[in-house]
């Protein structure tokens, strides 16, 4: 410099990291490959989809589309065999493809990309992927519900508490109680089947975000493509992300249900709850203890769902301030949505498996079930139906009972016909039939209550939705 200091390179003033300049760091901060390469099977189909209605409407002649569907076979067949050299030079999969094209069939290749922009061609390949990673969620979703509903015949008539604030509440069934998880991964399914249908629409034509000038035919891309029809509007298309936003949505919320169980597995299956025991498969021995089995697998399906939700959020956020169309920010979206489908199908299988193979210990079950009060409700409505108390009375009048067995260290059904007598001479011997577990939970037959009889009813629904 005129006043003789040198100026420090930019890179220098960033520190060691960054030892080879501003464009190595261009580089890197640009580059998608390495992630994006996983959505390269549904960019070629795509392509061949383009170059084919692009030769239908007289864009390209037949011969340079024949030559590109051949080239793009080639380059499938090359990175399936893990020869192909991905460059992060050329920045992300739709560059690599269509570099390689070039290498392999010439200037034809150059032709591809006649009325399509990266930004369509990235929507359609995320899409189709989040669509096809749906549908396999759909029927790994399925198979945890005929696992539930497996364990739920077996144990229509299996009982255990049921609880509320984690305190014994009253006797239920573990048929019941594996059926509201049928509720809630049906639901789930219910979810995954909505998104595939909403997200069923060709983003491929509305090339960089306001169409193009080509005679394309955006129907017959659609319908190549195994979509339902072209989206509408061509700025929406680049700039929409909602398919990925509504996977990750779905992702969280099923997470959120399996975290629930993984949750219970855990508490059920320590010595103090007993209700279950973990099969070998899934779960782990301790290096130090000899007497541990840890819930390890049911653990990790619990944290997965942290992964899961932050991804939500992380899309949700990168989102939020971008103006119409297509942004950059944008290439953010795929490694969350790729993580968290990974982590989902992991939690997915891990809680088939384990719902398969645990080992339900009904004495422990039955046991917990008769204590803890839980027949009190059935004491109450015993003396509303029978000795025509007003609810209220007849709550008041249990609430004595239970304070008595208490005292006496026993449970209701072990008070004397006397001692209940003391608190109402209305009680008769009749009162016993209610007190056991096994007939509470036989009484509630209301429509989805715990009765075994209603719990088959509810299995038999269910297995004619699967
Ligand atoms: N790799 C980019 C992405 O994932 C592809 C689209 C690039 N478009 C652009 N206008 N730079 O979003």
């Amino acid at each position: 410099m005129a006043d003789g200091t040198e100026q420090k390179s930019s890179n220098q003033m960033w520190g060691g990291r960054f030892a080879s300049g501003p464009s190595a760091i261009m580089e890197e901060i640009n580059a998608s490959i390495g992630f994006d390469k996983k959505l390269y099977a549904q960019d070629i189909r795509g392509s061949i989809a383009h170059a084919t209605m692009l030769a239908a409407k007289g864009i390209i002649s037949g011969e340079d589309k024949d030559k590109i569907i051949h080239g793009l076979n080639t380059i499938q067949s090359e990175i399936e065999a893990g020869s192909f050299q991905f460059s992060r030079k050329l920045e992300d999969i739709h560059m690599n493809i269509e570099a390689r094209l070039a290498d392999l069939i010439g200037p034809a290749a150059g032709r591809l990309h006649t009325a399509r922009s990266r930004n369509d061609q990235v929507a359609l390949d995320f899409r189709l992927w989040v669509k096809e990673e749906l549908q396999k969620t759909e029927a790994m979703l399925t198979a945890l519900i005929v696992a539930f509903l497996d364990r739920a015949e077996e144990h229509a008539d299996t009982v255990m508490p049921g609880f509320t604030h984690l305190q014994t509440a009253q006797p239920v069934t573990f048929g019941h109680h594996c059926m509201a998880y049928v509720e809630m991964i049906g639901r789930d399914r219910a979810r995954v089947r909505h998104a595939i249908e909403h997200m069923d629409e060709s983003p491929i034509g509305a090339a960089a975000l306001a169409g193009t000038s080509y005679p394309i035919d955006r129907h017959m891309t659609a319908k190549a493509l195994g979509f339902r029809e072209p989206t509408r509007n061509s700025i929406d298309t680049v700039s929409d992300r909602d398919f990925a936003l509504e996977f990750l949505s779905i992702a969280s919320i099923c997470a959120t249900h399996l975290s629930r169980l993984a949750e219970e597995i855990v508490i059920w299956s320590t010595p103090q709850f007993g209700f279950i025991r973990l099969s070998d498969a899934f779960s782990t021995g301790s290096s130090i203890m000899p007497q541990k089995k840890n819930p390890d697998a049911a653990e990790l399906v619990r944290a997965k769902t942290g992964r899961i939700n932050g991804s939500l959020i992380a899309l949700l956020t990168i989102m939020k301030g971008l103006p119409l169309a297509y942004s950059k920010d944008m290439q953010e979206d795929k490694e969350q949505v790729f993580d968290s489908a990974e982590s989902l199908e992991l939690a997915i299988a891990a809680m088939t498996g384990m719902v398969r193979d645990l080992e339900v210990r009904a004495d422990k079950m039955r046991e917990a079930a008769g204590s803890g009060y839980s027949t009190a409700t059935d004491l109450a409505d015993w003396l509303v139906r029978e000795a025509g108390l007003p609810f209220r009375e007849a709550h008041h009048a249990t609430g004595h009972a239970v304070a008595m067995a208490e005292q006496k260290g026993c449970d209701l059904g072990d008070l004397s016909l006397e001692d209940l007598q003391s608190i109402n001479p209305a009680i008769t011997a009749g009162i016993f039939d209610v007190l056991s577990v096994e007939a509470s939970v036989a009484s509630r037959t209301s429509f989805g209550g715990t009765a075994p009889s209603e719990v088959r009813k509810q299995i038999a629904w269910w297995r004619g939705k699967n």
